[in-house]
């Protein structure tokens, strides 16, 4: 049975290759002055950059540039585009990027009429937005997070060791995003499918939770062989539309709220991720990768009917003569070919981690209990060693 929920999400969608278009659209709803917010430069090399700037000209805007967000970005970076925004009077924050860009454009909205620290009341004492809070608007570079239809934000405290992620209300998504899949063909392969393992995972950790029958988990399990066979293509055909729009719009739907409608909701592989990320600066989507087998067949006893479901209806396993945990390891056995097949199938070491910091990243990982099985601090250790 579905539990109760509320779905609510105002977060208005141009998509397809026209999509630029919709900026023009967007922009006359703001005030004169734009915080242009993007990452390390690949917006300049692909040309995404200069098409921006050219429709904020023509609409009249003032541009702040505020460049070099980096993957994984921090609470020292936050403050910095805070004051950026203070010293301008900003109307508008344009992010055009990938996840970081989008997440830290959130941050900053929500902290530019803030008189505290982001880092304390946002990400260390998890508090809501109590101020006014600059609009956000996203051109997206990189599928994979579904930050630009969410209200989450995820500030990595470099000192602290601590990556975080906070999920805002319906007031803090982006008010617009513009998705053109052909912005995503200039992504080194890599960065491609950490996004498509990012995805994956984002609908795994809504998917295992819960006994009952019901809707959202039907479309978590379209979404996902869909963001399967998608992946397949993009790897050997980077430029393949078709393919490229799949992932796109179905990393979109797997984090706008969606599909964790009436459910419970894991997320314990993301915890684990990001307190790999907090002591490696790893890519997100990586970091999922590494520790999710491990995870899954941990707790694949405690939820053993949703694993035989996942591998029958992901994965295509044939059940005929066999028990239910040859089914559901066969499930697992396909995702982890399938995670070799797109070259996401790593490890904490690739990802620089050793095993000197087992240990802290024990300690920064969040435990949830909400899944299948609430993880103690020694089984955390265990997947953690088995990651390695
Ligand atoms: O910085 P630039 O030069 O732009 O390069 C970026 C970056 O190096 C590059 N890139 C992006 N678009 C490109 C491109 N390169 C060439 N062509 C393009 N079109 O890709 C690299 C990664 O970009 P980034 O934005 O960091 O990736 P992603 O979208 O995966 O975002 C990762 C961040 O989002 C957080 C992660 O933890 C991480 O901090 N997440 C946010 C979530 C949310 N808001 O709901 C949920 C996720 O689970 C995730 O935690
Ligand atoms: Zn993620």
């Amino acid at each position: 049975m579905l539990g109760t929920f509320t779905f609510s999400n105002p977060t208005k969608l141009y998509f397809g290759e026209e999509a630029l278009e919709g900026l023009k659209t967007e922009l006359p709803k703001y005030g004169r002055t734009v915080q242009l917010i993007y990452g390390g430069g690949s917006v300049k090399k692909n040309g995404i950059y200069d098409a921006v700037v050219s429709i904020l000209r023509a609409c009249g805007k003032t541009i702040v540039e505020d460049g070099g967000v980096m993957p994984n970005p921090t609470a020292e970076k936050l403050r910095d585009g805070v004051r950026i925004a203070r010293e301008n009077n900003v109307d508008l924050l344009l992010a055009v990027g990938g996840g970081s860009c989008c997440d830290y454009a959130k941050a900053v909205s929500v902290s530019v009429h803030e008189p505290e620290d982001p880092w304390i009341k946002y990400f260390a004492r998890y508090e809501d937005p109590t101020c006014e809070i600059v609009p956000v608007g996203c051109v997206l570079t990189m599928a994979g997070t579904g930050s630009e239809m969410n209200g989450g934000s995820v500030i990595t405290n470099t000192a602290e060791k601590m990556k975080i992620g906070k999920v805002f209300d319906e007031r803090v998504n982006p008010r617009f995003s513009i998705l053109n899949p052909k912005f995503t063909y200039s992504l080194p392969m890599r960065q491609t499918v950490a996004g498509v393992y990012d995805i994956f995972s984002h609908i795994c950790e809504q998917y295992f939770s819960g006994t009952d029958e019901n809707v959202s988990d039907a479309l978590s399990e379209a979404l996902m062989r869909t963001v399967v066979s998608a992946s397949r293509i993009v790897i050997r055909e980077p430029e393949n539309y078709e393919a490229r729009s799949n992932i796109m719009w179905a990393a979109t739907w797997a984090l706008n709220n969606l599909i964790g409608c009436g459910k419970t909701e894991d997320w314990m592989v993301h915890m684990l991720g990001q307190a790999i990320g907090a002591y490696t600066d790893a890519t997100h989507g990586l970091t999922l990768a590494a520790v999710s087998l491990p995870y899954y067949r941990l707790v694949m006893p405690y939820g053993l009917p949703k694993f035989v479901r996942f591998a029958k209806e992901v994965w295509r396993v044939d059940p005929a003569g066999k028990t239910d945990e040859q089914i559901a390891e066969e499930g697992l056995c396909a995702m982890h070919a399938w995670m070799k097949e797109i070259g996401v199938a790593v490890s904490m070491r690739d990802l620089g981690a050793t095993a000197d910091m087992i240990e802290g990243i024990a300690d920064a990982t969040i435990l949830m209990d909400a899944g299948y099985h609430a993880l103690t601090r020694d089984e955390v250790v265990k997947i953690l060693n088995e990651s390695l």
